[in-house]
């Protein structure tokens, strides 16, 4: 089974990135193996950490190294993707020549309470990912504008049409990691 590591733009306990992420690991549970990577411990960057390496820094990279794809989830903040994430996505790139996140598939998903369910933030996502030679997948797109009501406790969805939406994305997310998989 393909494996995807997940970077998550929310440190929120109850962030409701963090919370798709779960509920798509429990539906994609047949197709693909998320690997959801915790952020918090990630500093700021700044190069001359490189010298003393934190442990949080090469894991995060290592799982990134490992995985088949990679899943990016952000909140928008003000009309962009998070610090958070972009820290995360830098660090994942350097040292220079060393970029953790050349050539791996990916794609991005974002929600939020709000009518446009980070779009925004999403469109400026998609300009990095290409910078970094990530192959984000164009459709389908999943711009969710968050309720509650959408998934229950135990991270299943409990909307049909919502499930069924996620589902295909599952879907199609897995064909595109198939077709950019490296020859056995
Ligand atoms: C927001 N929020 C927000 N929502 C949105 O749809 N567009 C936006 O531009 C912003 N801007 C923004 C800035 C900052 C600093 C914060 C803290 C919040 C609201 C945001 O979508 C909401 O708080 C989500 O619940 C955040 O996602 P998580 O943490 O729940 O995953």
């Amino acid at each position: 089974m393909k494996k995807v590591a997940v970077l998550v733009g929310s440190l929120r306990r109850e962030s409701i990135n963090g919370k798709l992420a779960r509920v798509l690991a429990r539906l994609a549970k047949d197709h693909l193996e998320f690997d959801i990577i915790d952020l918090a411990n990630v500093p700021m960057y700044n190069d001359e950490l490189w010298e003393n390496v934190p442990e949080a820094v090469i894991e995060l990279k290592q799982r990134i190294a490992k995985a088949d794809g990679v899943l990016f989830m952000s909140p928008e903040y003000n009309r962009s993707f998070t610090a958070v994430l972009k820290n995360a996505i830098d660090w994942g790139t350097r040292p220079y020549g060393q970029n953790s996140f050349s050539g791996k598939p990916g794609a991005i998903i974002g929600t939020s309470p709000g009518a446009i369910g980070s779009a925004v933030g999403q469109s400026q996502l998609r300009s990095v990912l290409g910078a970094i030679q990530v192959v984000v997948m164009g459709q389908p797109e999943i711009y969710l504008s968050w309720n509650d009501d959408l998934v229950d406790a135990d991270d299943n969805v409990v909307v049909e049409s919502t499930k069924r939406y996620l589902e295909t994305w599952v879907d199609h997310f897995t064909r595109w990691i198939e077709r950019l998989a490296p020859p056995a």
